[in-house]
């Protein structure tokens, strides 16, 4: 084990796209855990594009990192010395250690793995915090039908692959949106859609067209901007919107009016009785246990199958995050930051 700690700590706001500048990486003395607290060795640090809204001061649902603190993330950490009942070494758990090598905890909110159901760093991803919001935000507010057409944006990545899959589980028609040739053939071959449009070429309304040729009941929504500017008008009378995400805003430093202004969307709203709904992981806390049944059963027999993309080293997790924002990443985006012990 190295005799120093280090952690990433936000040294500035960004305006606009995140900057390295944005970032500090510090080296502290490990810290020893007192009574009543666990010593956990960061593993896997998973990155997540919440983090972008952390970095900023704006209002939002949770509150920003200050500057000089640690970034906030979620980890898949080994215990490496404990003070409190119920964990011992050598244990794997999810915790939200942030944006560092060694985190000290009090245990609470600190969920054990099980290392022998999966590879512990599916606890970030498919079978963590992505997974469970593809499942409850598809199954809970999009509904989906056998035979309705389900659209989901950003769906070679963590969250929308798993949404993308689950509908098909459901038997419905299933059409991706995704960035490029080579993410659109991995959701169609790999994945199992019936198909899958690139946001980024040329006519994407049209080609959008083309592929929903009965309109869409459901839209996920993870996305915004240009990609919603074409989903509008397909939008069948009774389609569902779980409104999960809007990355293409992310950056952005003022919000212009698009194509679709209010009143046009308001009378859609009323004339063709949509359902949108905006949710946030946690307000579905309470049903984790269906998501680990359902979810890990359909990894566990096939019919999910997930994609890592994997950056080596702590220090290399501002540059993957700043890439994350604008599409570079393919699949679940996690940085090894060490391996587990022997
Ligand atoms: N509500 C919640 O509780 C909750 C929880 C988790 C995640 N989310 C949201 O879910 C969405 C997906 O998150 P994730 O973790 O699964 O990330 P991800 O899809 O693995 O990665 C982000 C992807 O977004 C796409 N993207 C980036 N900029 C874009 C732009 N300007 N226009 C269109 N697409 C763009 C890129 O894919 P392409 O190359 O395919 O464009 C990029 O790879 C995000 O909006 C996130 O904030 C919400």
């Amino acid at each position: 084990m190295t005799e120093t700690a280090r952690r990433i700590v936000l040294a500035s706001r960004p305006i606009g796209g995140p900057t390295l500048d944005n970032f500090r990486l510090e080296e502290i003395p490990i810290p020893q855990p007192g009574s009543g607290q666990i010593l956990l060795r960061t593993l896997w640090l998973s990155l997540d594009p919440y983090m972008r809204g952390r970095m900023s001061d704006a209002p939002s649902y949770a509150k920003p990192v200050s500057i000089g603190d640690v970034m906030e993330g979620g980890t898949v950490s080994e215990v490496v010395t404990s003070n409190v009942p119920g964990f011992a070494r050598g244990d794997i758990v999810v915790s939200r250690a942030g944006w560092q090598t060694h985190a000290l905890s009090d245990g609470s909110g600190v969920q054990k793995v099980d290392p022998a159901r999966a590879p512990i760093s599916t606890a970030l991803g498919v079978l963590g915090m992505p997974g469970m919001t593809a499942y409850m935000g598809l199954l809970e507010i999009g509904k989906p039908a056998a035979g309705e057409t389900v659209v989901v944006a950003a769906a070679s990545g963590a969250v929308g692959s798993v949404v993308g899959q689950i509908a098909r589980i459901k038997g419905a028609r299933t059409v991706g949106i995704a960035g490029g040739p080579d993410k659109c053939r991995y959701v169609i071959e790999e994945l199992g859609l019936d198909t899958c449009i690139d946001h980024r070429a040329p006519d994407l309304a049209t080609r959008l067209a083309a592929a929903c040729p009965k309109g869409i009941d459901v839209y996920f929504e993870n996305v915004g901007g240009a990609v919603f500017e074409a989903v509008f008008p397909l939008l069948n009378p009774f389609a569902r919107i779980p409104v999960c995400g809007l990355i293409s805003i992310y950056n952005a430093t003022s919000l212009s009016p698009g194509p679709i202004l209010l009143p046009q969307l308001m009378r859609a709203v009323l004339t063709k009785r949509l359902t949108f709904r905006g949710f946030i992981v946690t307000d579905f806390a309470a049903r984790y246990g269906d998501f680990m049944r359902d979810v890990s059963g359909w990894v566990g027999e096939g019919r999910i199958k997930y994609r890592e993309d994997v950056v080596e080293g702590l220090e290399n997790a501002p540059r993957a995050l700043i890439g994350l924002l604008r599409g570079e990443n393919f699949g679940k985006l996690l940085v090894q930051v060490a391996p587990a012990s022997a």
